[in-house]
């Protein structure tokens, strides 16, 4: 069977900083789609990796008195770190400072050459070293003090004039269009497809894409004088990881990606330059690129002034990484800028996880395991109530399905807790405390129902929160199989089921904390 083949990548992440909350977050929602679509029996390729050339790099390993590779080696490390607390399921981790990746790297810039894309000039602008990128003097403000910087995002900018290769960015104005409007799901959400649009209709220039005032970077093949422009090398990732420039390798059907995810600040780079260097080498494009929001901290954005970075990690430590997980694609719709605060994770840990979920299982497995023998108990004859509780799961993959697709995690996480609740309003009026001495047959209905019903969601939630979901499957006797294939057949009756524990600890935060 040929089976549907799914590329998901995140960005490649700069080694200049530590990981944090933003970079966990982009991490978590393209695992979870990575997971989904295993679930789903799709054949899944996950790439995440770090980003390791350029001049904020250079000079961030000058600042830690040691020599660039040194620097990249340790940050890569923690990134990695960061990747298995969080446990995210790539397949693969590429890093840019990596043999094969300049390989790809300097075999893209010869085709985009030999195809007549790339010509030698002199670069004079406005160039900014925190963002990598060059700045028109119209997106630039001068300051009282004199200094200039860029209007987007505050960056120092400086006048640069250097000789420099230029990618014929220009000659693709009419393609880029073309291929915006044959592929109307290219960029999403629509906002940023709109923002994109209406900025290559403004016009593009040719792309200076080599420097000679630093050297931490690619060599530009044939004149070594060059280092290839940042974001050329960085966006390559995505191909030097599939075996590229060997398109016969095993690895190559990967080709075009399925799903580019990026931060909103990124999407010009993945929806315009890439796209063009893609046409320019001769390949086709990804199929699609979405754009998620950026989190603020306490309601201040994150940076090295305010030192607010949040790392994950002492969070993961202390409240639970599902948690955590759970929080970050609940609590804000994807593509959205959302707000993180300890006060909001905590008051959904407890609200959602302790007393949602945790105590619907915790409420049936135990009252199986003291009252039912331990077992999925009998089915008997099912009642309305039963079967209305069991058509809501049945129907839950699809809604989860749609919603996912849609990269609407919030909404698949609120499908799967309306059942919750249903299921919660339908303990409470079946009483299956009460039915034990006077119908113990029509108690085990309820609770088989109830069985099948957790199981349902336990097999959904598995993206999201997989030690927390598989715990709940294990607790209720499913066996190896926990694809959504499963939830075809009926959960099978008077399997042994081992003795449940909590699966969400509830959160008690000490009074008055100053937190
Ligand atoms: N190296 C480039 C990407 C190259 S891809 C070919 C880069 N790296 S980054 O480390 O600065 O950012 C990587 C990702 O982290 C981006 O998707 C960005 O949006 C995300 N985040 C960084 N800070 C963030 C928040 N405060 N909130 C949410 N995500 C944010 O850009």
């Amino acid at each position: 069977m040929n089976k549907q083949s799914f590329y998901i990548t995140t960005p490649i992440y700069y080694v200049n900083g530590a990981p944090h909350l933003g970079h966990a977050y982009t991490s978590t929602a393209a695992d979870v789609l990575a997971r989904w679509n295993r679930l789903e029996g799709h054949d899944v390729y996950f790439l995440t990796g770090t980003d390791e050339h350029g001049q904020k790099v250079e000079a961030a390993a000058r600042l830690a008195g040691i020599p660039p590779q040194d620097f990249t080696d340790r940050v890569s490390a923690d990134f990695q770190d960061m990747a298995r607390v969080m446990n995210i399921s790539n397949d693969d981790f590429i890093r840019t400072t990596a043999p094969r990746h300049k390989l790809a790297a300097q075999a893209i810039w010869r085709k985009l050459q030999e195809n007549g894309f790339i010509y030698p000039g002199a670069y004079e602008g406005w160039y900014a070293v925190r963002d990598e990128a060059f700045y028109d003097e119209d997106e630039t403000e001068l300051k009282p003090d004199g200094s200039r910087i860029a209007k987007a995002g505050g960056a120092a900018v400086e006048w640069v004039v250097e000789p420099s290769y230029f990618f014929k960015l220009s000659a693709f104005q009419d393609r880029l269009l073309a291929f915006y409007e044959a592929n109307p799901g290219f960029i999403a959400p629509q906002a940023k497809r709109n923002e994109v649009v209406s900025f290559v209709k403004s016009g593009l220039r040719d792309l200076s894409v080599s420097r000679t005032s630093f050297s931490w970077g690619i060599p530009v093949p044939g004149d070594e004088k060059h280092v290839m422009y940042v974001w050329l090398d960085a966006l390559v990732n995505y191909l030097t990881a599939v075996g590229y420039p060997d398109e016969s390798a095993a690895k190559f059907h990967y080709w075009p990606a399925s799903l580019h995810l990026v931060g909103k600040e990124i999407i010009r780079f993945h929806a315009i330059y890439w796209p063009a260097f893609l046409m320019a080498a001769g390949l086709p494009c990804p199929k699609r690129v979405f754009s998620h929001g950026w989190w603020t901290v306490e309601g201040e954005k994150m940076s090295k002034s305010l030192g607010n970075f949040i790392d994950v990690r002492p969070l993961v430590e202390e409240l639970g990484l599902d948690q955590l997980r759970y929080f970050m694609l609940r609590e804000v719709p994807f593509g959205n800028d959302g707000d993180f605060s300890r006060k909001a994770l905590v008051g959904r840990i407890n609200a959602d996880l302790a007393n949602g979920l945790g105590n619907l299982a915790q409420r049936t497995l135990s009252f199986i395991a003291k009252n039912a023998g331990a077992a999925v108990p009998p089915k008997g004859a099912l009642h309305e109530a039963d079967l209305t509780l069991l058509a809501l799961g049945a129907e839950l993959p699809e809604k989860v399905r749609a919603a996912i697709n849609r990269l609407a995690f919030h909404e698949a996480l609120q499908e799967i807790w309306r059942l919750i609740s249903a299921a919660d309003g339908y303990i409470d009026a079946q009483a299956p405390w009460s039915l034990r001495k006077t119908d113990p047959v029509r108690m085990n209905s309820v609770l088989y129902t109830l069985c099948a019903t957790l199981r349902s969601i336990g097999v959904v939630l598995q993206p999201f929160m997989p030690a927390s979901a598989a715990k709940l499957l294990d607790y209720l006797g499913v066996g190896a199989d926990r694809s959504l294939a499963i939830l075809e057949s009926p959960l099978a009756e008077a399997t042994p089921l081992p003795a449940p524990s909590g699966l969400f600890p509830r959160i008690v935060e000490e009074q008055n904390a100053d937190r």
